[in-house]
């Protein structure tokens, strides 16, 4: 199940463009992490996607078990013409908080901090739930409190320190 009316917001943001956290590229600090891992067997989860530059880099180093996963419909669809030869298998449109599974590894992308900042425990765990013994959850967080409402929301290395 999708919540209608979270998932309606997003593709509506894609659909008018008003797309400003996508960056057009796989960003730095996590290409930086993907190229020290060696184990290319790795199971890898991509939570709220996107247009999904993480996804197909990540694929591309040869990472084969790598899931896109969100729950809006059109992110998706750039994403599959994009990059036609990523198995459709492996493309979830569904929500990261019904979302089942067992990685060793969850990238984080300006996804976390799309969240409403109530939701945050329990993105805390989703993750612990959805990763193996000794998973991980890679990515970047915001360092900063935004001087307006979200998304995105901001936070604190503490604040996150407490959290996780
Ligand atoms: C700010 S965008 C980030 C997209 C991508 N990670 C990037 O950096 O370009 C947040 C994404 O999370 C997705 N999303 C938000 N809540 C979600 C949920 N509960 N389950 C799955 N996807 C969700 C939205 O549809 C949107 O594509």
């Amino acid at each position: 199940m999708i919540n209608t009316e979270e998932s309606t917001y997003w593709n509506q943001r894609y659909k008018q463009q008003l797309t400003g956290w996508d960056i057009g590229y796989a960003s730095t600090p996590i290409v930086e992490y993907i190229n020290q891992l060696e184990d290319k067997n790795l199971d890898i989860l991509i939570p709220g996607a996107g247009k999904a530059w993480e996804v197909e880099y990540i694929f591309n180093r040869g990472f084969k078990n790598v899931i896109y996963l969100d729950f809006a419909s059109l992110s998706s669809k750039y994403f599959k013409a994009r990059c036609p030869d990523f198995p459709d298998s492996q493309i979830i449109t569904g929500d990261f908080f019904k979302h089942e599974g067992k990685y060793d590894l969850i990238i984080e992308q300006t996804f976390f901090s799309s969240l409403q900042p109530l939701q945050r425990q329990d993105y805390v765990a989703k993750t612990a739930e959805l990763l193996k013994n000794n998973g991980k959850v890679a990515g970047l967080l915001f360092d900063i409190n935004f001087p307006f409402q979200g998304p995105p929301f901001g936070g604190s290395y503490r604040e996150y320190k407490l959290l996780f």
